[in-house]
């Protein structure tokens, strides 16, 4: 379900508006296009508005014969992160009212517009409950930030909508279709061809389920020439129940959203070609479902993911996304000649304990695209934190019979965030390579700011930023 709330966008306040919002400052001055017929700077020192971003104070106005109101909200330093707090309480605050009209403050307004519709965003199977305010207008000079950010806002709204979507529903074959709608060309392997050119990890990861693994690859092309060519990964595991190596019921339940890489990778590519940005870039997504059964692949099995360079000792099924991603970047990397890889995946719950549920781990072979991917996360909201590969942990991959183990025996090492970075950079070859992981920030576990419970989109919005920049 894309975000339901119609934007529109307004020169001069529409008079009939029974719910206007205006901004503040942090001094509290108020930009009021109309009379209120009380002293604000009084109103607002009354409710002990702070000026803050989150702060809403309402004033009832008369509207004909009826009651209209005006809320008033605060928007703090003005920086876009603010303006993304303050759009955001905004809607939430007006939930199932027909429409609100926005008196935009002063900065971004592609900021501020894509929070607030991101804020109406809702995942629902079954009888609607309270919906959204269904219409926003937004009153601002500036029509075409409102357009780019309602872009990225339904952008993100998708890869919400492929990761809340149960797994019942979404084989890796369904995922393929999705790919198959974002306006660009898509290739699809399926199990024999994946067996015939040899992506051992997908094969081995996609045994145990009766729903056949899937590499899809979707390509932009942008109408003038390009001169660099970005590759995106997306891990894609339509269900994480960790194969033999099984999980726990608690951990389980939430790994439907084990895919919310590869749905980045879909959602972006669909807005860069929906806003046709001048770069060349090929996404693909390794779809599995890592499942139990008789099939499975058994811990101590020995694969060799695509291009047959390492063989792997698989110690834990339930450590499967980096052996799908091998596969992918191993591809990316002897196949796309690409100038730079990224790629996106809730890689390991281990990053959640160093991180947390707000910012991303980004890993990067190389500083200058670990500096322009920081950049483009805290311009975006979508905030990272490089985390390094440390390589005197290598020794954790060692197996006694393959080239490489997929978990570390005991705990000599630990960080099991970095090992797994340091897995993948064994199948991403030597061009620059960045790799978020986003099993923290992958689902959110409350309704606040610009978030849903449930998927998050994350990575959306960092990607197409940094790329626009590129
Ligand atoms: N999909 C999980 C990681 C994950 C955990 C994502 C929690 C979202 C929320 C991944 O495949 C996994 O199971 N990782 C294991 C790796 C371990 C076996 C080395 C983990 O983090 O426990
Ligand atoms: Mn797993
Ligand atoms: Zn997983």
């Amino acid at each position: 379900m894309p975000i339901e709330t119609a934007a529109s966008v307004a020169a001069q306040v529409p008079d009939d508006a029974a719910l206007l919002a205006v901004p503040y400052d942090a001094e509290l001055h108020p930009a009021l296009p109309l009379d209120l017929h009380v002293p604000v700077a009084g109103l607002l020192a009354h409710y002990e508005a702070k000026g803050e971003a989150g702060e809403v104070v309402e004033v009832p106005v008369a509207r004909g014969d009826d009651v209209g109101r005006v809320l008033l909200y605060g928007v703090g330093d003005g920086s876009p992160r603010s303006l993304r707090k303050a759009a955001a309480t905004l809607t939430r605050r007006v939930r199932g009212k027909e429409s609100l009209a926005v008196v935009l403050p002063e900065g971004d307004t592609r900021a501020f517009a894509e929070a607030a519709l991101l804020a109406a965003y809702t995942f629902k199977i079954g009888s609607p409950g309270k919906r959204p305010v269904a219409a926003l207008t937004f009153v601002t000079a500036d029509e075409e930030g409102v357009r780019q950010g309602e872009s990225v806002a339904q952008a993100v709204a998708l890869a919400r909508d492929l990761a809340n979507t149960p797994s019942s529903v979404k084989s890796p074959a369904w995922l393929a279709e999705q790919a198959a709608e974002q306006g660009v060309p898509v290739r699809v392997w399926d199990e024999e061809h994946l067996q015939a050119e040899g992506f051992g990890g997908l094969l081995a990861v996609g045994r145990g389920s009766v729903r056949p693994p899937r590499l899809i690859q979707l390509s932009y092309t942008p109408d003038q020439p390009a001169a660099r060519h970005v590759v995106l990964v997306g891990k894609g595991i339509t269900f994480d129940s960790g194969g033999l190596s099984l999980k726990p019921t608690e951990n389980m339940k939430t790994q439907k959203t084990d895919m919310a890489g590869g749905a980045v990778v879909i959602a972006v590519i669909g807005a860069l070609a929906r806003l046709g940005l001048p770069i060349r870039v090929t996404g693909l997504v390794a779809a599995a479902e890592n499942m139990p059964s008789g099939t499975a692949q058994r811990p101590s099995d020995v694969i060799k993911p695509y291009g047959g360079r390492h063989t792997v000792e698989v110690l834990n099924t339930d450590a499967e996304g980096r052996l799908v991603l091998a596969d992918a970047l191993a591809y990316a990397d002897a196949q796309l000649d690409p100038d730079v890889v990224v790629d996106v995946a809730t890689l390991t719950g281990a990053v959640t304990v160093a991180l947390g549920r707000h910012v991303g781990g980004l890993y990067a072979s190389d500083d200058e695209l670990a500096a322009r991917l920081l950049e483009a996360g805290e311009a975006s909201g979508d905030r990272l934190w490089r985390l390094p590969l440390i390589d005197d942990y290598a020794g954790a991959l060692e197996s006694p019979i393959a080239d490489l183990a997929n978990v570390e025996i005991g705990s000599r090492f630990g960080a099991g965030s970095i090992t797994a970075a340091l897995f993948l950079r064994e199948f991403a070859g030597e061009r620059p390579w960045a790799h978020l992981d986003i099993a923290g920030v992958g689902r959110s576990t409350v309704d606040e700011g610009v978030l849903t419970k449930g998927a998050t989109g994350f990575g959306v919005r960092v990607l197409l930023e940094w790329l626009a920049r590129l």
